[in-house]
C-alpha cells in the first residue's frame, strides 16, 4: 500500500487478538510499530516476535490507555524512538457483562473508560506529532454500534460512541491535516470472546452456528481487519475521513425475519 513504508504507527491493545494482527500487518508493510498494551509481559514478547518475523522495528509500551500520566509518556517514547508518528490505531478495548438488571455503575464506567475515553485520551496526546506529519487515526469500534445482543447495551453504547467520536474528531482535526476513521469488525475470533463463549455448553457447535449466519460462511480473523486498517492509514485513503467501515463478512446485511 502507498505511503506506509518507513512511517510510524502506534497501536493500542497490541498484545493479542485484533491489535496484534494490525501491528503485524503494519510491520509487514514496512512501518515502525509502537505496540501499547496493559499486558506488559505479553506485549514485550509479541513486539520481539513481530520484529523477528518481519524485520521491522517495534517498540513495546506497557501502558493503560486510560492513564493520563502514562499515555503522554508512551507517545513521547514512540516519537523519541522512531522520530515521529504517522498513524494511531485505537484498538484497545474490553467487553464486560452488561445485563441491565444487574449492571453496576463501576462496570459501566470501566467499559466506557477503556473503550471510549481511551481512544479520546490517546488521540489527544498524539495530536502534535500526528499534525506535524499529516497523520491518520483509526478507531476500532464494532458491529455492536449498529446491531447488538441481549446483555450488551453498555458495550453497544460505548461502540456507538466511538462512531460519534470518530466523526467529531474528523471535523475538528481535518483542518490540521489529520484524518480520522472507524472500523467496525464483526465476529473475529480472539480471546475477548471468552466472556460469553466459555459459558456455552458446546462452544465449537456455537461457533459453527455463528459462522453459518454469515454470507461468507466463516468467522473473521485479525488479518481481515488489519487489511482495512492498513488501507485507511495509507496514502490510498488520502481523502477519506469521518467514515465508518464494516468488516463483518456481511453479517449485518441479513434480516433475521424468517423468509415468507
Ligand atoms: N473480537 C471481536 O469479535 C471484535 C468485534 C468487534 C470489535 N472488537 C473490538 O476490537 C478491539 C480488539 O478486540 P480483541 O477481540 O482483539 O480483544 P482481546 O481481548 O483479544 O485484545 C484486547 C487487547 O487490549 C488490551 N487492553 C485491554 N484494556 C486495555 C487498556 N486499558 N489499556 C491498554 N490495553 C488494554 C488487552 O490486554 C488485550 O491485549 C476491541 O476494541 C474490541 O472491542 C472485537
Amino acid at each position: 500500500m502507498r505511503g506506509l513504508r518507513g512511517r510510524v504507527a502506534f497501536v493500542t491493545g497490541a498484545a493479542q487478538g485484533i491489535g496484534r494482527g494490525i501491528a503485524l500487518r503494519l510491520a509487514e508493510e514496512g512501518m515502525d510499530v509502537a505496540m501499547a498494551d496493559v499486558n506488559a509481559t505479553v506485549v514485550c514478547e509479541e513486539a520481539k516476535a513481530i520484529a523477528a518475523a518481519t524485520g521491522a522495528r517495534t517498540l513495546a509500551l506497557p501502558v493503560d490507555v486510560c492513564d493520563e500520566e502514562a499515555v503522554p509518556l508512551a507517545i513521547a517514547a514512540c516519537v523519541r524512538t522512531f522520530g515521529g508518528l504517522d498513524a494511531l490505531i485505537n484498538n484497545a478495548g474490553v467487553d464486560l457483562n452488561g445485563a441491565p438488571d444487574a449492571l453496576h455503575r463501576s462496570t459501566w464506567n470501566r467499559l466506557h473508560d477503556v473503550d471510549l475515553w481511551g481512544p479520546m485520551l490517546v488521540t489527544r496526546e498524539a495530536l502534535q506529532p500526528l499534525a506535524a506529519r499529516g497523520g491518520a487515526v483509526v478507531n476500532i469500534a464494532s458491529t455492536h454500534a449498529i446491531v447488538t445482543q441481549p446483555g450488551r447495551a453498555a458495550y453497544a453504547a460505548a461502540k456507538a460512541g466511538v462512531g460519534g467520536l470518530t466523526r467529531g474528531l474528523a471535523l475538528d482535526l481535518g483542518p490540521r491535516g489529520i484524518r480520522v476513521n472507524a472500523v467496525l469488525p464483526g465476529y473475529v475470533r480472539t480471546p475477548i470472546w471468552s466472556l460469553w463463549l466459555d459459558e456455552a455448553p458446546d462452544p465449537e457447535a456455537l461457533l459453527e452456528v455463528i459462522a453459518a449466519h454469515h454470507p461468507m460462511r466463516r468467522l473473521g480473523t485479525p488479518a481481515d481487519v488489519a487489511g482495512l486498517v492498513a488501507f485507511l492509514c495509507s496514502d490510498d485513503a488520502s481523502f477519506i475521513t469521518g467514515a465508518s467501515y464494516l468488516v463483518d463478512g456481511g453479517y449485518t446485511v441479513q434480516s433475521h425475519t424468517p423468509t415468507l
